[in-house]
């Protein structure tokens, strides 16, 4: 416990811990409180008591992947599948910034409908309404990233969701752990705010290799990153298994924010679905990032990534609303401006 202590105490001083720290941490939940409130300070110290809101637009739902965890899985034939039009996504972009929005967020399946033309027109209409803008929409080319950057696009979203090679090749067929790396590089080298992140929880994850996914984060030199516990989903391969739980995802999150002390971390859904009041518990221990759903409601109740999403019976703006309510209830303030990585450590 003390020995636990010492190491939370000499990782908000210098920013690093090797894997044995990091696993020694991870392993004991003893110290807990006091791994929580150092993330804390460390967030209040490097990026303030702003919070940054994202707008999440969920533009289409259309996977041609397997991924295991997911519910939207290609071979998922349950969901049912939506797609918005070009102008459909411009516009609800529009209604973001109506609601105050400064960045918005496209995230979708790998949907290939949305070829190089199409994204490019979406990214350059959402750039001229001066919005700031981040991509998740997967995997692609040199080219396409570069094709994206060119058109306006920000930032990009991309977790690498395990490092444990081995175990990523068991829960993404036919994708490559090489390249998903590979993508994470081209997407810096072309000058993009980089997030990447993982799932806390997965079958067969150990805390060492959870350790080892922290360290890649400061390796790679992320910008942002979004992690939350892995949450079983019916008709998928791991509908059966355990899943994450909320405290070791938000042990995760307090440890990235101690080792990557300015970068952007968002209380994500998956936290709040798990746990009532885990987006603000998150904003508590290290998160200065919420990325609220402005997704119509009968396309977002599609997007079943998972069962039981927070957020699903509101509309974006009276979900907006009660977000906004209880941040500022915590004493923290809502950020008027883009939210861009400021590089402090
Ligand atoms: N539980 C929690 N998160 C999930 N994701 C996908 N499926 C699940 C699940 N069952 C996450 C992945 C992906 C992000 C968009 O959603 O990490 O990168
Ligand atoms: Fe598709 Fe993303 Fe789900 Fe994988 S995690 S199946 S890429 S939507």
């Amino acid at each position: 416990m003390t020995e636990l202590i010492d190491i939370i105490k000499k990782v908000q001083l210098t920013h690093s811990l090797n894997k044995q720290e990091l696993v020694s941490i991870l392993k004991d939940d003893s110290s807990d409180a006091t791994l929580f409130a150092a993330a804390n300070e460390v967030r209040k110290k490097y990026v303030g008591d702003e919070v940054h809101l994202r707008g999440l637009i969920e533009f289409s739902n259309i996977c041609k992947c397997n991924c295991f965890y997911c519910g939207l899985r290609k071979d998922n034939a349950s969901v049912q599948r939506y797609r918005m039009s070009v102008d459909e996504i411009i516009s609800l972009a529009g209604k973001a910034k109506d609601y105050g929005y400064k960045t918005v967020v496209l995230q979708s399946g790998e949907d290939a409908f949305f070829d190089k033309e199409k994204m490019c027109k979406v990214i350059s209409s959402i750039k001229a309404l001066n919005l700031a803008l981040t991509l998740s929409i997967g995997e692609k080319s040199y080219e396409e990233y570069k094709a994206y950057k060119d058109a306006g696009a920000d930032r990009y979203l991309l977790r690498i969701e395990t490092t444990d090679k081995k175990l990523y090749q068991k829960l993404h067929p036919s994708m490559s752990f090489e390249n998903r790396i590979n993508c994470l590089q081209n997407l810096k080298s072309l000058g993009y705010e980089v997030g990447t992140g993982c799932l806390v929880g997965l079958p067969e994850q150990s805390d060492e290799s959870l350790a080892d996914d922290i360290l890649f984060f400061k390796k790679l030199g992320a910008d942002m990153i979004g992690l939350g516990p892995f949450i079983p989903c019916p008709d998928t391969p791991l509908q059966n298994t355990q899943g994450g739980t909320f405290t070791k995802a938000l042990k995760v999150m307090a440890l990235t924010r101690l080792i990557l002390p300015d970068i952007n971390i968002p209380a994500t859904t998956a936290m709040e679905t798990l746990q009532q009041n885990g987006r603000i518990l998150a904003l508590q221990s290290g998160a200065n990032v919420v990325m609220p759903d402005v997704t119509d409601e009968d396309c977002k109740q599609k997007y079943t990534i998972y069962p039981g999403k927070a957020g699903l019976n509101n509309t974006a703006q009276d979900y907006k609303n009660s977000i906004v309510k209880s941040i500022e209830a915590i004493g923290r303030t809502i950020s008027q401006g883009y939210g861009f990585h400021n590089k402090n450590s």
